[in-house]
C-alpha cells in the first residue's frame, strides 16, 4: 500500500545533496513568504506538457530539453535567455524538418539553480571549504562566508525564475517565434557549415509559407505557426523551495509542483526511499528520471511503481545518462525492465552527463565527439529493442563559450580558458548545439524513412 502523501512528507526520509542551514528561523521566514507567493507555472499548462509528452512517448512527437547547467544571478540578463531561446528555436525547426513531427520545447531555465555535487567539500591550495551548490544555496566565490547556505538566496531565484518565465512567455506568444522569422534567429557566430545548411531548412520553409499563403491554406493554422509552446523545467533538488511552491489545482484538487513545468530526479537523489523520491510521487508535473550506470533493474521497477503507479504516458520520463561507449552496457536491461513491466515511458537521451573529463589543461569539460557517439549509440540501442527513442537533454547555451572541445569549429584544450563561463558543467555553444541538431534529425529522419519502408 502505498503511505499517504503531502507535501512535507519528504522531511521524514534521507535527505542528500540538500544544504544544513544553520539559521532555521531564517529559513522557516523564507519559507512562509514562498508559499504566499504566486506560482510560477499552473496546473493546465503541466497538464498540456504531459499530454505532449505522452505523444513523444508514442513516437508522435519529439522532446528537446535543454539549458544551462546551473543558471546564475551574476549571468542574468535579456540578452542570455534570448540567444537561448533562439538557438532552442533553430534546433527545434531542423529537428521538426526532419523527424516530421512536433517537437516539444523545454528549457532548462526559470528555475534551474541548485546543484548536486559529487564531493561535499573542494580543496583548493591546502583550503578546504564546503562545495558550491549553486546561487540558489551558496555562493561561487572561493571564502568560507560565500560557502555558507543562505536561504535569501531563493527569494532572488524565485524573481529571477519568474522574470526569466515572462520573458520567454513573451517570446513564445509575442510574435518573436513567429515561424515567418526563421531566418532571423539565426546567432551571427554560429559556424559558417552550420550557418550555410540551418539557411537552406530555413529557405526551404520560408518557400513552404509563402506557397501556403498564395493557396489561401495559412488563415487556420495562422495562430499554430505564429507562437510555441515553450516549457520550463529544473532539477527538484532543493525541497524547501520546491515545498514552498507546491500548490493544489483548483480544477482537480491534486498537488502541483508551481516552481516549474516539469522538475527531474538527478542520478544522485533517486533513492527509492530518498525525499527527493517522495516528494515528486505526489505532486502531477511531468517527472524526469535521471538514470545511469548504477540504476539497477531493481531499483528502476520500484521507482516507475512510486512515480507513476497509474501508468499515465508523459507522466515519466528516463534520461539516460551512461556515457561514450557505455550505453550498450546498461540501456538493454533498463529498457527490457520497461517493457516487461508494461510501462509507459519517454525515453530520451542526456550525453553530457556521462562524458564530463578534466582537460590537459585542467578545466572540466566535454568532448563533443563523445557527445556524437552517445547520441549515436541511444539510437541504435533502441533500434535494435524496437522501442522509441523519444527525446534529448542538452546542456547548452546561446552564448558563443569554449567550454565543450570539438565540434565544426574546433575547440581545443587551449582554447577552453578563452570563454569559459559555467558556473558548473560545460556547455554546449550554439554551434555545437546546432550541429547536434542536425546529427538527431538525420538519425530520426533515418528511422522514419526505414519504418515507411517496412509499412509497404
Ligand atoms: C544535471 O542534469 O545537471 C545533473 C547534475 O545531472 P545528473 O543528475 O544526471 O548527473
Ligand atoms: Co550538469
Amino acid at each position: 500500500m502505498t503511505k499517504a502523501w503531502t507535501k512535507s512528507t519528504w522531511r521524514q526520509k534521507p535527505r542528500v545533496q540538500m544544504p544544513d542551514y544553520t539559521d532555521q528561523a531564517a529559513l522557516k521566514a523564507v519559507e512562509e513568504q514562498l508559499a504566499k507567493y504566486p506560482p510560477l507555472v499552473f496546473a493546465g499548462e503541466t497538464r498540456k506538457l504531459k499530454a505532449a509528452l505522452g505523444a513523444a512517448s508514442r513516437g508522435e512527437a519529439f522532446l528537446l530539453q535543454g539549458g544551462d547547467c546551473a543558471e546564475s544571478f551574476a549571468e542574468f540578463s535579456a540578452d542570455t535567455i534570448r540567444d537561448t531561446f533562439k538557438v532552442m528555436l533553430q534546433m527545434a525547426m531542423v529537428l521538426t524538418y526532419g523527424a516530421k513531427v512536433p517537437v516539444v520545447k523545454v528549457g532548462r531555465m526559470a528555475g534551474q539553480f541548485a546543484k548536486p555535487r559529487s564531493a561535499p567539500t573542494e580543496v583548493k591550495d591546502g583550503v578546504e571549504l564546503p562545495s558550491y551548490r549553486g546561487d540558489i544555496i551558496n555562493e561561487l566565490d572561493f571564502t568560507p562566508q560565500a560557502r555558507i547556505p543562505d536561504p535569501q538566496k531563493m527569494l532572488q531565484a524565485y524573481t529571477q525564475a519568474a522574470a526569466s518565465l515572462n520573458l520567454v512567455r513573451a517570446f513564445s506568444q509575442g510574435g518573436y517565434a513567429d515561424v515567418h522569422q526563421v531566418h532571423a534567429w539565426t546567432l551571427g557566430f554560429t559556424d559558417r557549415d552550420e550557418a550555410e545548411k540551418y539557411r537552406d531548412i530555413a529557405n526551404r520553409i520560408s518557400d513552404t509559407l509563402d506557397f501556403m499563403a498564395a493557396a489561401g491554406v495559412n488563415q487556420d493554422t495562422a495562430h499554430t505557426l505564429q507562437s510555441v509552446d515553450f516549457y520550463t523545467s529544473h532539477e527538484a533538488l532543493l525541497l524547501e523551495y520546491e515545498e514552498a511552491l507546491c500548490r493544489i489545482d483548483s480544477t482537480t484538487g491534486l498537488p502541483v509542483a508551481g516552481s516549474g513545468h516539469m522538475i527531474w530526479i538527478g542520478d544522485r537523489t533517486r533513492q527509492p526511499d530518498g525525499a527527493h523520491v517522495e516528494f515528486a510521487r505526489g505532486v502531477q508535473n511531468p517527472i524526469g528520471l535521471k538514470c545511469g550506470p548504477t540504476t539497477t533493474a531493481e531499483d528502476l521497477k520500484v521507482l516507475m511503481e512510486k512515480l507513476n503507479p497509474e501508468n499515465e504516458a508523459g507522466r515519466l520520463t528516463l534520461i539516460a545518462r551512461f556515457g561514450a561507449g557505455q550505453v550498450g552496457d546498461h540501456l538493454p536491461r533498463l529498457i527490457q525492465t520497461v517493457q516487461a513491466e508494461g510501462a509507459n515511458v519517454l525515453w530520451s537521451c542526456d550525453p553530457m552527463h556521462g562524458n564530463t573529463i578534466k582537460s590537459s589543461t585542467g578545466y572540466k569539460t566535454r568532448p563533443f565527439e563523445s557527445v556524437l557517439r552517445e547520441v549515436r549509440e541511444f539510437f541504435a540501442i533502441h533500434k535494435a529493442e524496437g522501442t522509441i527513442p523519444g527525446g534529448v537533454h542538452f546542456e547548452m547555451t546561446g552564448q558563443d563559450v569554449t567550454e565543450c572541445t570539438g565540434g565544426v569549429r574546433a575547440v581545443t584544450d587551449e582554447d577552453l580558458s578563452h570563454r569559459y563561463h559555467t558556473a558548473c558543467d560545460p556547455r554546449l555553444n550554439a554551434s555545437q548545439a546546432l550541429e547536434l541538431a542536425f546529427l538527431v534529425a538525420e538519425e530520426l529522419s533515418t528511422r522514419r524513412q526505414e519504418a515507411a519502408a517496412r509499412a509497404v
